[in-house]
């Protein structure tokens, strides 16, 4: 059924798991993550970024809310990263239960401003996840350079949540955004100070390529929501490269194998981040 981030990263973390917030780019994608989540019985985040909305148009969001409305576990639809209003209005317009309000670029004062007009603006029913600091890395063709990064400051977050009433805060302790060569070290201590300095529940965006003991360790240190995104889409092209390699394969081949491999890789990240049965 369609649900959303705001009834789901409460319990979350009172719970001790996380939800999974999966990227998609296609209506194979979104089929692929339900199918996943309700193999499990797992709660769902089906996240959609404005990259992936300027190659596919609005109807993407429409397919993920109407697969939400059908689906047997709980499914909210999420914007991801968007930093204009525009791009968060006509997303809410299209049915989304959620959205990240983007403002990691921007100054502390402007954040803040940004995203407590998100929040003012969509009122109590569409919950808001921002994001203080600034995570490095690459994504649907967003890339902010490792000296651009910020790691989040306690003060400053307690200060932010308080002064824009968001429901989760998405935080850069050492967490990147894409493909890395090693896994990068997430700075524990840092990410139990924010747990102890917010109210909200913390999300971890970069979860791809960590290993199964940093996800659990982030998990009991306050992390309710993971984003995932790189290895996904991975397994699919994968996938792809596979069935391309025979050339009597036909597009659906191609397409359903993507999806399978896509599956396998969801449903192992619900499992790792204790949601499966949390339905
Ligand atoms: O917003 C999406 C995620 O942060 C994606 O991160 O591609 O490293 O899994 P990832
Ligand atoms: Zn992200």
């Amino acid at each position: 059924m369609l649900s959303s981030l705001g009834a789901m990263i409460g319990r979350a973390r009172g719970e001790g798991w996380a939800v999974a917030a999966v990227n998609v780019y296609t209506i194979d994608g979104i089929v692929a993550s339900i199918d996943a989540a309700e193999a499990v019985a797992a709660p769902l985040i089906v996240a959609v970024h404005p990259g992936a909305l300027g190659e596919a148009g609005p109807p993407l969001l429409a397919a993920a809310v109407r697969a939400a409305r059908s689906a047997a576990v709980p499914v909210g639809v999420h914007l991801d990263h968007a930093s204009s209003r525009s791009t968060i209005e006509a997303a809410v317009a299209e049915g989304v239960t959620s959205v990240m309000a983007d403002g990691s670029a921007l100054d502390f004062d402007a954040n803040v401003a940004f995203s407590a007009a998100v929040v003012a603006n969509l009122g109590p029913t569409i919950a808001v996840e921002a994001e203080l600091g600034r995570i490095s890395g690459i994504e649907d063709g967003e890339v902010v350079r490792p000296d651009d990064a910020r790691l989040t400051e306690p003060a400053g977050a307690a200060r932010f949540v308080a002064a824009t009433g968001v429901a989760a805060l998405a935080v850069c302790v050492g967490n990147v955004h894409g493909p890395t060569p090693t896994p990068p070290a997430l700075d524990f201590d840092r990410l139990a100070a924010l747990a102890r300095a917010v109210e909200v529940p913390l999300v971890l965006h970069g979860a791809s390529g960590l290993p199964d003991a940093t996800v659990r360790r982030a998990i009991a240190a306050g992390v309710a929501k993971f984003n995932v995104n790189t290895e996904v889409r991975a397994a699919g092209l994968q996938a792809w490269r596979e069935v391309l390699a025979d050339p009597a394969a036909d597009l659906v081949d191609a397409l359903r194998a993507a999806r399978i491999a896509q599956r396998a890789v969801v449903r192992a990240k619900l499992a790792l981040f204790g949601a499966a049965g949390r339905a």
